[in-house]
């Protein structure tokens, strides 16, 4: 049986559609078989940044309709074999997704790839709950601001209450130098107020911007920057593996040092 995680937030914006591809891409790599599902209906944008859009036949809705069979609608992504999309539907809104559908079309994937990721949308509705559903595990995405940690933490009680116990976080667009000027929270203030553990932290990184753009996923694309290394060790530790969180230093650090001595 495979891993079923939904990657969530409650607020839009904070990195939960670059979490989905690039850790599906990340675990991919490393020899798992991977799925992502787009649970944005009716604002599909994961295959945009995959930069499959133009290999879609069918969509979940497609399969929940009964207009083709899973694997039909499943995309296969265009540089890893064992990484595959199964695409939202533009063209209908989440009201008119049946939760335990879409639990059925996750209990078939389970059993065929070792992990279902699902790309939650924005919100606490309709559309999050059908994300939420089919999940064991959850992974919080949360950037260093205020307001997405306080949303994060209403989530996480809620993703709680659904009776996922397995919940983590990935601080996204996290900036040293914004932190170290005290103009956005710090790491530990961030885990202080939220108490779960902490799966990875993905510097702010303007080549995450430039490759979605370019529908290329990042860990494919540029695999040396230091944004998809922590990709990759974060699907390291969700494969049980202990490596520690390292956070960048600042720039100027050293030369702090250097005019102190
Ligand atoms: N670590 C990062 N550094 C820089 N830009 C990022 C980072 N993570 C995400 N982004 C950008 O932020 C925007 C929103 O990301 P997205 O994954 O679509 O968020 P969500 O799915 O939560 O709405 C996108 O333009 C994306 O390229
Ligand atoms: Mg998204």
């Amino acid at each position: 049986m495979g891993r079923v995680i939904v990657v969530t937030a409650g607020k839009g914006g904070v990195g939960k559609t670059t979490v989905t591809a690039n850790l599906g891409a990340s675990l991919a790599k490393l020899g798992k078989s991977a799925v992502v599902m787009d649970m944005d209906i009716g604002l599909r944008n994961l295959d945009v940044v995959m930069g499959l859009e133009n290999r879609i036949v069918f969509n979940i809705i497609d399969v929940i309709n009964g207009k083709c069979k899973i694997n039909q609608a499943l995309v296969r992504d265009k540089h890893i074999e064992n990484l595959f999309l199964l695409p939202a539907s533009q063209i209908h809104s989440k009201d008119d997704v049946d939760v335990n559908r879409v639990v059925d079309v996750v209990s078939v994937l389970e059993n065929n790839f070792d992990y279902v990721l699902l790309d939650s949308p924005a919100g606490i509705e309709k559309g999050f709950e059908s994300s939420v559903a089919p999940a064991k595990e959850a992974l919080i995405v949360v950037t260093p601001d205020v307001s997405s940690v306080r949303d994060a933490d209403r989530v996480i009680g809620i993703v709680e209450s659904k009776g996922i116990l397995s919940i983590s976080l990935i601080i996204n667009r996290y900036d040293v130098n914004l932190v170290s000027k005290k103009k956005a929270l710090n790491f530990e203030s961030i885990v202080n107020i939220l108490d779960i553990d902490v799966l990875g932290v993905i510097p702010e990184d303007k080549a995450i911007i430039e490759t979605t753009n370019m529908g290329e996923i990042l860990v494919n694309y540029l695999p040396g920057s230091p944004s998809a290394k922590e990709f990759g060790q974060i699907a390291r530790r969700l494969e049980g593996e202990d490596i520690p969180i390292q956070l960048e230093k600042p720039k100027g650090f050293f030369g702090n040092i250097f005019r102190r001595e």
